[in-house]
């Protein structure tokens, strides 16, 4: 087993509730381990810039676990070995300069805490000679090999919530209103929500949906006498035949950013369906605010657990829900692969039951 005294921990990639919950378990058990903690500011920055580096204590953390966003900051910029690094030190190989200064610094393991890029990112720092363990994080719940990841739940209660809200509006106009909900090109958070807050369809990027179909669940329900619906689309949905909505292209070490869903189906769906159709954008409202009591104690057991790995020298894994168990597994299965919602999914299977269309 090595000897563990130092270890650094760093959040990176977008934020999502819980972040702070799972760095204040991670400060907790390992300082009451003996084990100094050093917070590394806005993801591996923490390690290229020597001021962007401080000790935490329990004291640090206290007061955080409610709090959403993240104490450590976070940097969302694509592949950062693209390019050197300018520092006031001088220019740097992105790489050279992360590896050089876990050693300057001399931490003996890291605490990485991000989703796909982030875990990406890590594991190449892994190969190079860097033991750490990857905490896996984001509201999207696409990451490969956990069950859940914190942040998922919080967004999912945030968008239901909104569902609600607008159910009671567009029931007062005999409206159509369109949902667009974030989850990049998985529908967990479009199904979870949908399903939670009753929308009459539901549009997912593992089924790319017929407008056709979608405005006969809209007729059959005018005809039932309901004169209002709600259609909660992902972000990454697309119609058959038909593209993804961007927001920007995607451009070296930068991925394309999804949007404009919800403003695509409303304008088709009111001109088809020949009533009137509002629409509205969660965006990053589902990424804001407390986390739910389940992603605090997700995000606690996972920060838990990731202490308990780098103690026991089980470097090169991620920890994965697999309940009623946290397991450890390997990050390179991991990194690459995305967990799509399986279309022979009980809850998409029940709500297909049940009458709600997925457009196909
Ligand atoms: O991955 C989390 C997420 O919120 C996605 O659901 C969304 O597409 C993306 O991040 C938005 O990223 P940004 O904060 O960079 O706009």
């Amino acid at each position: 087993m090595p000897t563990i005294q130092k270890l650094g921990v760093l959040t990176g990639g977008g934020d999502a509730p819980g972040l702070n919950a799972v760095i204040r378990a991670v400060v907790k058990t390992a300082s009451n381990a003996g084990v100094t903690v050093i917070g590394l500011e806005d993801s591996f920055d923490g390690l290229i810039y020597p001021e962007k580096s401080r000790v935490l204590t329990p004291k640090d953390v206290t007061g955080i676990l409610r709090l959403g966003g993240t104490m450590l900051g976070t940097v969302n910029r694509g592949d950062p070995f693209a390019e050197p690094i300018q520092t006031p030190q001088g220019t740097f190989d992105y790489g050279d300069r992360v590896m050089h200064m876990f050693q300057e610094m001399k931490l003996d393991a890291l605490i990485c805490i991000g989703g796909d890029g982030t875990l990406g990112i890590s594991y190449e720092f892994y190969k190079k000679g860097i033991p750490l363990v990857g905490v896996p994080k984001t509201i999207d719940n696409d990451i490969y090999g956990t069950t859940s990841c914190f942040g998922f739940d919080t967004a999912v209660s945030f968008a239901t919530d909104a569902i609600d809200r607008l159910h009671t509006t567009a029931e007062a106009h005999r409206r159509i209103i369109v949902v667009e909900v974030m989850g990049r090109y998985a529908g967990w958070i479009a199904l979870h929500a949908g399903v939670a807050g009753g929308a009459d369809v539901i549009l997912i990027p593992e089924i790319p949906y017929d407008f056709d179909k979608v405005v006969e669940c809209l007729r059959r329900r005018d005809e039932r006498g309901a004169r209002f619906s709600i259609v909660v689309v992902a972000e990454g949905a697309r119609p058959k035949d038909g593209n993804v909505s961007i927001l920007e292209e995607a451009h070296p070490g930068y991925a394309e950013r999804l949007g404009g869903a919800a403003k695509f189906c409303a304008d088709e769906l009111g001109k088809l369906a020949g009533k009137e159709t509002r629409y509205v954008v969660l965006g990053h409202l589902q990424r804001g605010g407390a986390p739910t009591a389940f992603d605090r104690t997700l995000a606690t057991r996972f920060g838990g657990k990731a202490v308990e790995l780098v103690l026991r020298g089980q470097f090169g894994k991620m920890v994965a829900n697999h309940p009623p168990e946290l397991v450890p597994i390997p990050l390179g299965e991991v990194v690459g692969r995305t967990k799509l919602v399986p279309l022979d999914y009980d809850l998409l299977q029940t709500a297909r039951m049940m009458g709600v269309s997925f457009g196909d």
